[in-house]
C-alpha cells in the first residue's frame, strides 16, 4: 500500500509533539514536511519545538517551514498556557538541535508542494488554521488539489477557551471559517468532543515512566504540566493529547466514527471561534463540507499509539490494555 504523504501544520505544543512522534514512527505515513504556526507559543517557540521533535526522533532530514505569527486579521493570538512558557511543559530544554528552518515561508511551501503534487498530499492541521487559509487565499486551486485535510479543532458541544470555543478555531476564527468554505475534496474535523476522551491518565503515564526509553521519558515529562493543570482546575489526573488523534485517524479510520456534516465558524462576538456543526440537515440544501468525528474508540487508539511508539514493549502493552475497562469515562 502507498504511504500517506503527509504535511503536518502545527504549533508544537505537547500534543502536537505527540502527533508528530506518532506520524514519524508509523510505517503507513511518510512525513514530507512540518509547517509551524503560532499557537502554543509565538512562532519562534513553535518552530524551535518542531525542530527539536524532529531531532529527538532522529529525523532531522525532514524539512520544517516556519509560518504565520499572527492570525489572518493581523492580530497576534493569545498563546496557550497549559503547556508552559516553552510549549513543552518546561521540558523543551532537554532536546538540543542545530537544525534550522527552511528559508521558504510555510505558506509559499504549501502552495508550491500541493501544486507540484495535485491530489496526492494529506495535511494534518493541528494548530490555528492561519497557514492553510493563507494558502487558500494565495492559490484558488489549493484546496481542490489537496487529497485530504484533517483538522484538530472545534467541538460540537464544548469549548476550552470559552464555553463554546476550542483554542485552534478561536485563535484564528476567520481562517477556520475559510477552511470550511474552501471546498476541500475531503475535510475531517476532529474536535474536543472526541479528543477529550483520549486524554492520558496517570496510570498510562506511569507505564511510560516504567518503559524508560528516550521517547517515553520525554513524553512522561512533557505531559506533567497538562496533568497538573487538569488537577488544579477539575481534580482530574488527565493530560491533553488532542492533536495525536488526527494522526491515529489517518493510520486507522476506524479509531473514530465520522458523520457527514455542515460546519461553519463564528467569526466574532461572544461565541467567537465556535464551530457550529450541523449533522442533522437543519441547513436544508447546504452541501456537506466536512466529516465530523462523533466518537472515538479509546482502546483502539491506545493500542495503536503505544504499540507504534513503543514497539519493543508489546507484551507489557497487551497486559496493560487488558486491565483497562472497555470505555474510559473522561
Ligand atoms: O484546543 C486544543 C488545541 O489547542 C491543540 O491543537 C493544542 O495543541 C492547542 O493548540
Ligand atoms: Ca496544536
Amino acid at each position: 500500500m502507498d504511504k500517506i504523504q503527509l504535511i503536518i501544520d502545527c504549533d508544537p505544543g505537547v500534543d502536537d509533539a505527540l502527533a508528530i512522534i506518532l506520524a514519524l514512527k508509523h510505517p503507513a505515513i511518510e512525513v514530507l514536511a512540518i509547517c509551524s504556526v503560532a499557537g502554543n507559543g509565538h512562532i519562534e517557540t513553535t518552530t524551535q519545538n518542531g525542530l527539536k521533535i524532529l531531532s529527538l526522533c532522529d529525523r532531522e532530514d525532514i524539512p520544517l517551514y516556519q509560518g504565520a505569527d499572527t492570525a489572518v486579521s493581523g492580530q497576534r493570538p493569545d498563546t496557550v498556557e497549559a503547556f508552559g512558557d516553552d510549549g513543552l511543559g518546561g521540558y523543551a530544554g532537554s532536546v538540543k538541535t542545530d537544525k534550522r528552518p527552511e528559508k521558504e515561508h510555510a505558506v509559499d511551501f504549501l502552495v508550491r508542494i500541493v501544486k507540484e503534487n495535485p491530489k496526492k498530499l494529506t495535511i494534518a492541521a493541528i494548530g490555528p488554521c492561519t497557514n492553510i487559509a493563507s494558502a487558500i487565499r494565495k492559490d484558488p486551486t489549493f484546496a481542490g488539489n489537496v487529497k485530504e485535510i484533517v483538522l484538530m479543532g472545534g467541538a460540537k458541544y464544548t469549548g476550552n477557551v470559552s464555553p463554546v470555543a476550542e483554542y485552534n478555531f478561536w485563535a484564528d476564527p476567520i481562517a477556520a471559517k475559510e477552511v470550511f468554505k474552501a471546498d476541500f475534496s475531503k475535510c475531517v474535523m476532529i474536535g474536543l468532543d472526541v479528543t477529550n476522551k483520549i486524554a492520558l491518565d496517570a496510570q498510562c503515564r506511569e507505564l511510560l515512566r516504567i518503559f524508560d526509553t528516550r521517547l517515553s521519558r520525554f513524553i512522561y515529562h512533557i505531559t506533567k504540566s497538562g496533568m497538573d493543570e487538569n488537577w488544579e482546575i477539575r481534580y482530574k489526573m488527565l493530560s491533553p493529547m488532542h492533536d495525536i488523534l488526527t494522526i491515529a485517524y489517518l493510520i486507522d479510520e476506524k479509531v473514530v466514527s465520522l458523520k457527514e456534516s455542515n460546519i461553519d465558524i463564528v467569526e466574532d462576538g461572544i461565541a467567537r471561534g465556535q464551530s457550529v456543526v450541523d449533522i442533522d440537515g437543519h441547513w436544508h440544501g447546504e452541501k456537506c463540507n466536512a466529516l465530523y468525528a462523533v466518537d472515538v474508540d479509546v482502546l483502539k487508539f491506545y493500542r495503536l499509539f503505544l504499540t507504534t511508539v513503543f514497539k519493543e514493549h508489546k507484551k507489557e502493552i497487551t497486559a496493560y490494555l487488558e486491565q483497562i475497562p472497555g470505555e474510559k469515562e473522561r
